[in-house]
């Protein structure tokens, strides 16, 4: 199978084509196609004739999408659809990696793929819109949400909490945030395995089980061997731009009607942590 990826140089970019094997897999940066230009767009489909599209490009600065609103909808919501254009012109299936953030994180129990979006940020809102523009171009792609990314290849919250641990006797994180934890290299396998099975529809892709920020840093100092206190607070004592969800754990329930059953979030970042690099 021939397959794009948009948004090589990110996060989950790099894991995808890291771990990917088994098929012809093409890494497209923002300079070889910005997905804001339809034509680059169209030119990198016509050029690798792909049988799926992954689109992970995104602007994913979730503060610096309140301040910057334009870019934020031009990236993550006109981008996707020139991307959906381009993958229907082109008779190419998509897959579309979405966030938990479209959601507002009212609810108590996890978030079905069938939930109704509810974004409070702009990121989020940007994020939703991409959704909904692509479904229409694409009624038949397939949109994954992940959410607390975390990987080799980028910037990321452990990643951050090991560098302040090494050098603060303290670090305060918040209490009253609760998600998933997604390792990168876990969600890029799910995502190959959900392009060899043709998947469609919204599907919910993370580490199994859920915390809070206080809970995974925690659990990074812990593995880590460190002596660090993480000290609880809460989101009233740290104010950001961007409203974050309160709660915003997504059910597995889609993911494992393709048979994909991902590892404990604990389990990825033992993995993570053992593959990192020392300070
Ligand atoms: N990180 C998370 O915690 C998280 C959580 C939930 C969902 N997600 C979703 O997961 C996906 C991957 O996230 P990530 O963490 O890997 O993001 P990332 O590390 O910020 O990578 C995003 C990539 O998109 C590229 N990009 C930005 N604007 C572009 C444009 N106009 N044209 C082409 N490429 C462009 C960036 O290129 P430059 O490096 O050149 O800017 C960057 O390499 C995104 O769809 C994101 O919304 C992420």
């Amino acid at each position: 199978m021939r397959i794009i990826v948009f948004g090589a140089n990110g996060l989950l970019g790099r894991a995808l084509i890291s771990t990917w094997q088994g098929d012809q897999v093409t890494g497209l940066t923002r300079a070889d196609a910005d997905i804001r230009n339809l034509e680059q767009v169209q030119n990198s489909f016509h050029r690798f004739k792909p049988e799926w599209a992954v689109l992970a490009a995104a602007y994913t600065d979730v503060d610096g999408c309140e301040t910057n609103p334009e870019l934020a909808f031009a990236v993550n919501s006109q981008g996707a659809a020139n991307v959906a254009s381009a993958a229907r012109d082109h008779n190419a299936r998509l897959l579309f990696v979405s966030t938990d953030y479209v959601f507002d994180g009212l609810k108590t129990s996890p978030y079905l793929a069938s939930d109704a979006r509810a974004p409070r940020s702009i990121y989020g809102k940007s994020k939703a819109q991409g959704e909904i523009k692509i479904s229409e171009i694409l009624p038949h792609c397939c949109i994954v949400r992940t959410s607390w990314l975390f990987g080799l290849g980028g910037r990321c919250f452990p990643d951050t909490i090991l560098r302040l641990a090494s050098t603060r006797p303290e670090v305060a994180v918040v209490t009253d945030q609760r998600g998933c934890p997604t390792y990168n290299h876990d969600l890029a396998s799910s995502i190959a395995q959900l392009c060899r099975a043709e998947a469609s529809g919204v599907i919910h892709a993370t580490n199994a089980g859920e915390c809070t920020w206080f809970d995974f840093a925690s659990e990074i100092i812990n593995i880590s061997g460190l002596k660090t206190n993480i000290r609880p607070t809460n989101s009233d004592e740290f104010k950001r731009p961007a409203e974050r969800p309160r709660y915003s754990v997504l059910s597995p329930a889609s993911l494992h009607a393709y048979g994909i059953n991902l590892p404990s979030w604990q389990d990825a970042l033992r993995r993570y942590i053992a593959a990192r690099s020392p300070l």
